[in-house]
């Protein structure tokens, strides 16, 4: 029902670790992404932004290099959102139509009673997702052109803290930027990640980044509910730092290059240079078994999966997901991470990089930039959503109606 878009779009990712900016180029053949820029985060924890200005320095950096490496100047971004604890609903509406034909104004009175029902409260409404339809009690895909007495919607709500997301905002708005929209972040990993047939047949993709782990439920090629916990691969970093006494940045490395999640035959054997906090490189760095990294590496993971089960049950959509599980986000590196998602969640897992942009580079197509290629995936693919009480839109004079109205006829 959609339209897709062209010409130049932007995204940005503000994440806890990184934060990224993609310039591409739409047109009939696909996204071609002309410039990358990537820059470690600083002032963001947990995917909020807690220091001003230290965010908005990582932000300047990340676009200006990705301006500069694909030659356009942007003046506005699509952004991902993690911030402000964002929850999933079901809205279901109920229009009575008196058995005349559906038309898109028909369509339309049962979404805005939807937007409606979605609430005034202090929260900002990120998107209203249409993800199905009845007539007269039974289900349809599309009920225009059909008769009946009662169209019925049902509407994927997801909304978020109303400050949180306006602290975003102003710190991409610092930059000269207006915030084109946001993509609440576990939906866009999905868009960029997921199969089509994993869309439509129903799959979860976990996106595991450096402070949050993301989750979505796609089922009927829509997001039918979202989540974030704030736990990533960061808490693991920090678990190796006081498990070993060692700088952060000594544990990041060691992780990296030699943390595993699964015990192998030989992590008694092998050992890894563990260099001690406040003693100089002169002095000898303490030999700890391969074992014993393991053995702090596996516990967090396992939590972090079972956090992720244990919300995926309690909100009922799990049934939906059926047992794939495609996991992403950088954090996804950690070896052995599959192996224990597949044991804790009991579930299928492939792991996945984004795989829809053409001409990404292999170092930057990984999957820590799977939420950023799929921002740039729902701008072109996605109609803009009706989006509530942003402070850009106040900005710009643009009333709700005449946003939502915009979003009724591209979607419809
Ligand atoms: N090769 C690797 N092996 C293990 N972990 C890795 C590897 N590369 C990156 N990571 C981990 O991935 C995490 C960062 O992932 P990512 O870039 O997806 O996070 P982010 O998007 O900045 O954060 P968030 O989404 O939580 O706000 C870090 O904890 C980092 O240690
Ligand atoms: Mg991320």
């Amino acid at each position: 029902m959609s339209k897709t878009r062209a010409g130049i779009v932007a995204a940005l990712d503000v994440g806890s670790t990184k934060v990224c900016c993609f310039i591409a180029r739409a047109d009939s053949s696909g996204i071609r992404v002309t410039g990358i820029g990537h820059q470690m985060s600083k002032g963001v924890r947990s995917g909020t932004i807690v220091d001003m200005d230290a965010a908005e320095i990582s932000i300047r950096n990340a676009v200006h290099a990705a301006e500069q490496m694909s030659g356009e100047t942007i003046e506005k971004v699509m952004v991902g959102v993690s911030c402000g604890n964002p929850a999933s609903r079901t809205v279901a509406v109920e229009v009575s139509i008196d058995g005349y034909e559906i038309g898109d104004d028909e369509v339309s009175r049962a979404l805005r009673q939807g937007y409606q029902s979605a609430g005034a409260s202090e929260r900002d409404l990120l998107h209203m997702i249409p993800v199905g339809f009845t007539l007269d009690g039974a289900r349809v895909s599309d009920p225009r052109g059909m008769y009946g007495d009662r169209l019925g919607a049902s509407l994927h709500v997801i909304t978020a803290n109303g400050s949180a997301v306006r602290n975003l905002a102003t710190c991409v708005e610092r930059c000269h930027l207006e915030v084109e929209g946001f993509v609440v972040s576990p939906y866009a990993s999905g868009l960029a990640t997921l199969v089509p047939d994993e869309l439509d047949l129903g799959a979860t993709v976990v996106d595991m980044g450096g402070g949050t782990t993301s989750l979505a439920v796609f089922y009927g090629g829509e997001a039918i509910h979202i989540d974030i916990i704030p736990l990533g691969g960061g808490h693991v970093t920090s678990d190796i730092a006081r498990g070993l006494s060692t700088p952060l940045a000594a544990a990041e490395r060691i992780k990296t290059l030699y943390g595993n999640a699964m015990p192998l035959p030989s992590d008694n054997r092998e050992f890894v240079d563990v260099p001690q906090i406040g003693e100089t490189e002169h002095t000898q760095a303490h030999h700890v078994p391969k074992s014993v990294l393991v053995g702090i590496i596996q516990p967090r993971l396992e939590e972090i999966f079972e956090l992720v089960r244990s919300r995926l049950e309690a909100s009922g959509f799990d049934r939906f997901a059926g047992r794939r599980l495609v996991l992403t986000g950088g954090a996804s590196q950690l070896p052995g991470a599959a192996d224990v998602a597949a044991r804790v969640l009991d579930k299928q897992i492939r792991l996945s990089r984004p795989t829809r942009l053409a001409a990404i580079a292999e170092a930057t197509g990984g999957p820590a930039f799977a939420t950023c290629a799929g921002l740039l995936t729902h701008m072109v693919t996605k109609p803009p959503a009706p989006q509530r009480r942003l402070p850009v839109s106040a900005k710009n004079g643009h009333g709700l109606a005449g946003r939502f109205g915009t979003w009724l006829r591209e979607n419809f």
